[in-house]
């Protein structure tokens, strides 16, 4: 008679085998510096549920490091004319945005109640000073000179934000690509100030509307266009979220940033990070 996979006995032979000694060499906690993120958790209230709180903010903050770390090498392989390593690169920060719109139900377990017993002890803190949520918002074109304001006090924080304000976004480095790939785009589009947000161009709305019509003479830029659909598309389902969230757990108080909260969230989802790849789809 065969033994149970899962028998005492079997699982010691696997273990003869492992690694059981990191005295001399590298363990896990070693490699991903777990001693310093699992310590990393200061719940301030004595509530049982400020360690959900944290811990949702703090993975979504990791899950931003990797964004920008992938949107940034996207930008440079578009301006490269890369474009295959940046499809790859687009398609994982839109999983990602899908994977933070799943985790808003983790924090939707938070009641009102039980925010408010944390609510005390935050004080002015609040997500709209996430640097790292307003350099990929910047990246992706939705530039605004008033939101550098909160990081004035971190100087390192501000020169960084400063550098990804005057620096072209993703969609401005596609739309330099059209014209590599012989579109027409107003010279107007890239003299604009690189500081302001993006703006609806009508060249750049035509060039798309040929991109579209004859997709096999321009693939790449096709493709290209949708993997920015795909990745407003999940980040539109990240913001509603948020806001829904929020309104679930603090209804229409202001938050403690200092907006009047739910109000500020919602004209957040009038957003529009790629105006003509929208407009283009009214005239096919
Ligand atoms: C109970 C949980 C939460 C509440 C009540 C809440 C509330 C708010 C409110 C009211 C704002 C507007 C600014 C303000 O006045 O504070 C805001 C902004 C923001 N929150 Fe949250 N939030 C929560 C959780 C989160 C989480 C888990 C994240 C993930 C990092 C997050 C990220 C952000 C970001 C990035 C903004 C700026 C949005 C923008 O400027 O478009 N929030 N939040």
């Amino acid at each position: 008679m065969s033994q149970c996979p899962y028998s005492p006995s079997n699982q010691d032979a696997d273990w003869h085998n492992a690694e059981l000694n990191f005295s001399d060499s590298m363990s896990y906690g070693d490699y991903l510096d777990l001693g310093r993120i699992l310590s990393a958790q200061h719940p301030l209230s004595p509530d049982h549920n400020e360690l959900l709180f944290i811990i949702q903010h703090q993975t979504s903050e990791l899950w931003m490091k990797l964004m920008l770390h992938e949107l940034k090498a996207a930008r440079e392989h578009i301006r490269l004319s890369e474009l295959q390593p940046a499809f790859k690169m687009l398609a994982r920060v839109s999983r990602i945005f899908d994977q933070l719109v799943h985790a808003w139900t983790v924090l939707a377990t938070m009641t009102p109640t039980e925010y408010h017993s944390i609510r005390p002890f935050l004080g002015q803190s609040s997500g709209f000073q996430s640097f790292q949520y307003r350099e990929i918002e910047f990246l992706l074109g939705n530039k605004s000179a008033t939101l550098l304001r909160p990081h004035a006090h971190r100087p390192e924080l501000l020169q960084a934000l400063q550098e990804a304000i005057v620096t072209p976004s993703l969609y401005d480095e596609a739309i330099g690509l059209m014209v590599k790939a012989g579109l027409h785009i107003d010279p107007q589009r890239f003299e604009r100030d690189p500081s302001s947000p993006t703006a609806h161009d009508p060249s750049v709305e035509a060039a798309w509307r040929e991109v579209y019509t004859d997709p096999k003479r321009y693939w790449d830029l096709y493709q290209l266009a949708e993997k920015f659909i795909d990745l407003e598309d999940s980040f539109r389902q990240w913001r509603f979220r948020h806001v829904t969230t929020v309104e679930r757990i603090i209804g229409f108080q202001p938050g403690t940033g200092g907006t009047e909260g739910v109000g500020y969230l919602r004209k957040m989802l009038d957003t529009v990070l790629f105006p003509e790849l929208w407009r283009v789809r009214s005239t096919l």
